[in-house]
């Protein structure tokens, strides 16, 4: 095969820590629970593994506000259970990447309690302090989880800012202590052997520092509310391409501003000092691939996954824009959910045939061009579900939307209830379903556990009883898992469309210096005849979700109903 990196070739895994596996039954995912399930990870064929954080944290974000970047989260164990986890993935060949946050801390931060402590603490200007104007904050900002960007501390008198929640104080990246300070964190995992980190928040790491006042005429909870209310189908286009005109002003002062890709440049220099780490950014920015392989060395194709319905002709077109647009010789990096998004199961299902939706979202993953990102609890076809009373949000999120739809837009409580579902993380988070017995097998029976778990699991939706029906979605991830591991073609082939006018089905070729591979996915409930006219060529039969011959003449291809088929030419 072509020489690639570790990271071009694998498979990553997302790890929601605390919801994948209570090692100590207390309702809690944690690192031996983790470490308990690596021979799991390492059967169904994934490569590489992202933690969400696991640091310690008062959970106002669930793990994204972080109080200590060089420790583990009590309640997920410690160092040395960290420890061991990875040795443990790295002994089956997985490697592990970790989550970064550098947007923001905890307000429990000790930095940010100095800071705040008083005006001339020396770690004042570690964030971002700000005299109110007129008794109300600095400007017109929004966080963009809703309401003010500005919080007001009594005790001295001014506001910070905080781009997510007020428990989420921004970093003031501007001063070189702030940079000092992350980078030791930085070094201390990539030190212990960590394999990289996926960058949380990026875009917002920078802010105007003129403080311009953002000229949006709708407010964020409008905005939002439009978006809500069509869940899960998207609202419709005109309305989609003028919220977005109007978010894009909203945010026109405190997303990529000046000094990001510099930031990131010198946290390349950085992951260079150590061999065969990886960079991926939770952005969409293609300009994050920097000029010349010098800031990340990949950033997500989040245009993908923004749609409700996956089509032959919204991935085609994405194809078209994505590899275009991507400076040569960087590498594509694919995803169709994660722990921000609502399940791939239930999104891209139209409730009717959701176990096949299920198969292609996969079939898509691992045959497009790229590294694919896979999330806890996919393989068996998790669903959302959602929370039936507000107090059990553990999402700030949403119940943030919940009291906005309720105060702002006068909404009733179960409708304000139902929006605050579709807009909480909470439903694609909860607990791993590992078997149909009580709590899903996530923590023993009679704990309660941090988020209700979806009783589906006695439905078939659970590792242990998929392990054993040989045709459940979980042993389909694992046969395809390594089926691609196997096919040189589809991880680093070039990817080229055919048959472009198809509204049924996807057609497209993978072509390596060892092999050329025909992917079909037909995407609709019809059986299609498809005639392929590849200089007469057979093919050999790679993979097929229904009955195919090892041989096949693709004059003449019948695909069954959502049927999956690659061959290779021959
Ligand atoms: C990223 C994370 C999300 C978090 C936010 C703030 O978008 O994926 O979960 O809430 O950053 O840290």
């Amino acid at each position: 095969m072509t020489e690639l990196k570790w990271w071009q070739t694998a498979v990553f895994y997302q790890i929601y820590p605390r919801s994948f596996a209570d090692g100590n039954g207390d309702g809690i995912g944690d690192f031996p629970g983790m470490t308990a399930h690596l021979d799991y990870l390492q059967k169904l064929g994934v490569d590489a593994l992202w933690l969400s954080p696991h640091f310690p944290s008062p959970q106002a974000d669930c793990g994204y506000d972080i109080s200590d970047y060089c420790e583990v989260a009590p309640e997920y164990g410690t160092l040395d259970d960290f420890k061991q986890f990875l040795d443990g993935a790295h002994q089956r060949n997985m490697r592990v990447i970790l989550d970064l946050v550098l947007n923001h801390t905890s307000d429990e931060h000790p930095w940010f309690l100095e800071s705040k402590s008083s005006r001339d603490n020396p770690k004042r200007d570690w964030y971002i302090w700000e005299d109110g104007v007129d008794g109300g904050p600095p400007n017109n900002w929004y966080s963009g989880f809703g309401g003010s960007a500005w919080e007001y501390d009594a005790a001295t008198g001014q506001y910070y800012y905080h781009f997510f929640l007020k428990e989420q104080p921004d970093l003031n990246w501007r001063n070189p202590e702030v940079k000092q300070a992350m980078w030791d964190a930085v070094r201390f995992w990539l030190d212990m052997g960590v394999d990289g980190y996926r960058l949380d928040a990026i875009a917002t790491l920078f802010e105007d520092p003129g403080l311009s006042q953002q000229t949006a005429t709708r407010t964020l909870t409008e905005l939002r509310t439009a978006f809500a209310a069509a869940f899960p189908d998207a609202p419709s286009e005109t309305e989609q391409s003028e919220v977005a005109a109007e978010y894009e002003k909203l945010f026109q002062y405190q997303i990529m501003q000046p000094g990001v890709h510099e930031l990131m440049q010198e946290l390349r220099t950085i992951i260079a000092e150590y061999p065969d780490r990886v960079l991926v950014g939770e952005s969409d920015e293609i300009s994050f691939y920097g000029a010349g392989d010098n800031e990340l060395h990949m950033a997500f194709n989040f245009p993908l996954m923004r749609t409700s319905r996956i089509t032959p002709q919204w991935v085609r077109q994405n194809q078209e824009e994505r590899l275009s647009a991507l400076p040569p010789g960087s590498w594509p990096c694919n995803t169709l959910g994660n722990h921000d998004s609502s399940r791939v199961y239930s999104r891209y299902g139209d409730g009717e045939h959701d176990a096949a939706q299920a198969r292609l979202s996969l079939a898509l993953m691992l045959t497009l061009k790229g590294t694919p990102f896979l999330y806890n609890g996919e393989e068996i076809g998790m669903a959302d579900f959602d929370m039936a009373s507000i107090d059990l949000f553990m999402d700030n999120l949403g119940v943030w939307f919940y009291h906005a739809a309720i105060d702002e837009v006068g909404m009733l409580p179960e409708e304000a209830l139902r929006l605050a579902n579709n807009a909480s993380r909470d439903k694609n988070r909860t607990p791993m379903q590992w078997a149909n017995a009580a709590n899903a097998g996530f923590s023993p029976a009679g704990v309660k556990t941090w988020l209700p778990v979806n009783p589906n699991y006695a439905e078939g939706v659970n590792v242990a009883e998929q392990k054993s029906v040989p045709e459940s979605l979980l042993n389909f991830y694992q046969d395809m898992l390594h089926m691609r591991r196997e096919t040189p073609a589809l991880i680093s082939g070039e990817y080229q469309p055919l048959h472009t006018e198809a509204e049924d089905y996807l057609a497209f070729l993978r072509t390596s210096p060892e092999q050329t591979c025909l992917v079909v996915l037909n995407m609709s409930p019809k059986p299609q005849e498809i005639s392929f006219d590849l200089e007469g060529k057979q093919s050999r039969l790679v993979f097929a979700s229904e009955e195919k011959f090892e041989h096949l003449d693709l004059s003449e291809l019948h695909l069954e109903p959502f049927e999956i088929f690659i061959g290779e030419l021959e």
